[in-house]
């Protein structure tokens, strides 16, 4: 299995990954060529990434990071917006106020005060495996990646959001050193759980979320 940084070329592949694997949220229901243009900002945004695994020519798995979730969906708005929500006009349209909630949801949650814990500006948007790699640390191994890239570039934290009762999601991200921190709901009655992993301290350790 061959981990590495995504290109403009793997958009679409990661893109037809989300639409077919992740059916939690919003995004999914505006098609894979919006997909595929968010997809190719992430990987063309100074405050986002990706990583694929392939398996010889195919793109098997894949992880999205934004460092900054808000001013990633601004650039995206700003150089993307009008050409993504052309063919996606009908989902938007039947669901706008989905759409706001998710425009919304970054300076909802991004540096939000929870008790003793804040949370992160960094976001994992997205990771999902191909069903025939399941259960084979594909996914464990794109998370790793995507947290030692956000540590090379001084990132102090990361948060996830991920639907309540996903469980291979919650078991992924418990391996790879993330903490329940909270539960939000982005969208009306829709439980999600916000994980957080904090950055190595220097000495190593990995700081206690508490
Ligand atoms: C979540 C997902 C990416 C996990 O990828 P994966 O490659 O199968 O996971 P790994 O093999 O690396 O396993 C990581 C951990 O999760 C556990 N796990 C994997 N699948 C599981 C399942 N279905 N139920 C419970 N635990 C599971 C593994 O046992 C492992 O834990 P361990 O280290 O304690 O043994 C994959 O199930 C997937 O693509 N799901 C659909 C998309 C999705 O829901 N994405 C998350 C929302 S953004």
């Amino acid at each position: 299995m061959n981990i590495s940084v995504a290109t403009t070329t793997d958009a679409r592949a990661m893109a037809n990954l989300h639409a077919s694997r992740i059916t939690e949220g919003f995004l999914p229901t505006l098609g894979v060529p919006f997909l595929t243009r968010l997809y190719r900002r992430v990987v063309l945004s100074p405050v986002a990434f990706a990583y694929t695994a392939r398996e010889g020519d195919e793109v098997v798995g894949f992880v999205a990071v934004a460092s900054d979730l808000g001013a990633l969906y601004r650039s995206f708005l700003l150089r993307d917006g009008v050409r993504a929500a052309l063919p996606s006009l009908p989902a938007v349209v039947r669901s706008w106020r989905k759409a706001i909630e998710t425009l919304r949801y970054p300076s909802r949650t991004s540096g939000a005060a929870l008790g003793t814990t804040v949370l992160p500006e960094a976001e994992v948007l997205a990771v999902a495996v191909a069903p025939a790699v399941a259960g084979q640390g594909v996914g464990a191994s794109l998370v790793r990646a995507a947290c030692a890239e956000l540590h090379r570039r001084n990132v102090p934290g990361v948060k996830v959001v991920c639907g309540a009762g996903n469980a291979a999601a919650l078991a992924l991200y418990a391996t790879c050193g993330f903490a329940v921190a909270t539960q939000v709901e982005v969208h009306g009655g829709v439980v999600s759980t916000v994980l957080v992993r904090l950055a190595p301290a220097p000495g190593g350790a990995v700081v206690s979320n508490g």
